[in-house]
This record gives C-alpha cells, structure tokens and sequence, in this order.
C-alpha cells in the first residue's frame, strides 16, 4: 500500500536539495505534488523525474516577495500537507551586511513559510492535515559569526511553529519542526566554498536522509505528534 496515494502534498523548496529529496520521495508512495520554487526549469526537472502517473503542478512563487493571497495553482485543491523546505542563507557580518540580504532571509525563511501556512490553513483543518517546517540544527544552537540574520531568522521559525502548533492541534493539524546538521546540498556546497573547507558531501546528511525521516514522520498514527526532529551527520568531519 503506497503510504501517501489520494493526498495532495505542496512542497516548497522543490527545485534542489532537501525539497526536490522530499518531493521525489513523496512521489515513489504516490502522493499529488505541487512544488514550489522560483526555477521553472529545476521544477520541470523534479516533475519529469517522478514516476508518469504523478499529479504534479509547478507553482513559481518568490517566497521573498510580498505576497497576501494563493497563486491560482495552490487555490481549493484540498491539500493535506504542506512542508516547507525553501530557505536563504547568506553570511555576512553585521558590520558589512546589506539590509536586502537581511529582509531576504527573512522573507524566504520566516515570513513567506507564515503566509504560506496562513493562507493554506484553510484547506489543512479541513483535511486535518500536517504541517513540516525545515529549520536548522546549528542556527538554533550557536549563531556564528556571520550568521546571525540566518540564525535569527531560523529562530523565529521556530517560534511560529511552536505557536501554530498550539492553535491547531485542537483543529486537527500537527505541526513538526526538523532541524538538520550539514547536508550535502547546494546551499552546504557554497557554505563550504565560503568557509575555505573541502567539500567532502558523503561524510554529511544526505538530502534523502531527511525525506526518509520527514516521510515517517507524516506517517506515525495520528495518536501520535513528532514536535520536533534534530538530525546530525553521523560522520565527524
Ligand atoms: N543544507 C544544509 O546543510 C542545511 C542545514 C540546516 C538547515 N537547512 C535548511 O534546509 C532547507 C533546504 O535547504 P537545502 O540545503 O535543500 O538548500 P538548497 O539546495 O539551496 O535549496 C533551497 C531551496 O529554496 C528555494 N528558494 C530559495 N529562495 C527562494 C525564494 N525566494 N522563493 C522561493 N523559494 C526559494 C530554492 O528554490 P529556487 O531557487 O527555485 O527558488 C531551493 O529549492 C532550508 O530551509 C535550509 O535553511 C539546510
């Protein structure tokens, strides 16, 4: 029995890294997808790597942007869970930071998850539907030098889904946050290149170890919340 077949899953972050892992997952147990991303070209590659027989709708949608209603693509297709993937990090310190990259990180890590959610919200209670936010191991734990707009920001999803979680369990809808370590994606790979460190991806997380583990998550009973997932890399580099 496919784990996810008659559900309608809105992942964001689709086009690369732990997004595109969750969306081919998501895919092999036969849920309908709807990814959103702003590169319609990595979209259309997620959507023609998944099996024929999958409902998929691409949505581009700048989650940095202002945005106050659905796109037309996201609008009453009974969707049952939403997981947010899509993130910006950029490291500056605060004495060279640009204000853009600050409202930057805060849009696609904290402000458009909010909307996103506030707007689906609707269509989850009605499907007593589940919510992921990706958050991050180490922004939680320590805010580097360089890191605090990321941190801060990833602080701040933490905050909001603590909080949505406490207005809708009552509704029906669970709310998991999971904070992965380093994982061998793009935004790992530029992290790395910034840092001076080889880029040595087989001793990280792998994007596939987190949709596994967000995957099983989505499926516990329903007797049952996971609140929050901390995921580390085995290996130490
Ligand atoms: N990789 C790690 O080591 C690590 C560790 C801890 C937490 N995380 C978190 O995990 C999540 C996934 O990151 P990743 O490692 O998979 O990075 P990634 O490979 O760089 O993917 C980031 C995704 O975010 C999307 N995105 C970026 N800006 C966007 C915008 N303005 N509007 C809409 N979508 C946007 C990108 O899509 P488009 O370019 O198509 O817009 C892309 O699909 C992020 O929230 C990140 O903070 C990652």
């Amino acid at each position: 029995m496919k784990r996810f077949r008659g559900q309608t899953v809105v992942v964001t972050g689709a086009s690369s890294g732990i997004g595109r892992a969750v969306a081919l997952a998501l895919q092999e147990e036969e849920a309908s997808l709807i990814l959103i991303g702003r590169d319609e070209n990595r979209l259309s590659e997620v959507a023609a790597a998944c099996r024929p027989d999958t409902s998929v709708v691409s949505c581009k949608l700048d989650l940095a942007r202002s945005f106050e209603e659905l796109p037309p693509s996201l609008r009453d297709r009974g969707v049952d869970i939403l997981v947010h993937c899509a993130g910006r990090l950029v490291i500056d310190e605060m004495i060279s930071a640009r204000l853009d990259d600050f409202d930057l990180q805060m849009g696609v890590n904290v402000r458009g998850p909010w909307m996103l959610s506030r707007l689906l919200l609707p269509q989850l209670i009605e499907a007593r539907g589940q919510i992921v936010f990706v958050n991050s191991s180490i922004a939680q734990h320590s805010a580097r030098a360089g890191h605090g707009a990321y941190a801060a920001s990833k602080v701040a999803l933490r905050a909001i889904a603590d909080s949505l979680r406490e207005e809708v369990n009552a509704l029906g809808v669970r709310v998991t946050s999971v904070y992965p370590g380093r994982t061998a994606t793009s935004m790992q790979e530029n992290l790395h290149a910034q840092e001076g460190r080889d880029y040595r991806p087989e001793r990280l997380l792998q994007p596939e170890d987190l949709a596994s583990i967000i995957l099983h998550v989505l499926t516990l009973p329903e007797t049952a919340e996971v609140r929050d997932v901390s995921v580390r890399p085995f290996m130490k580099t």
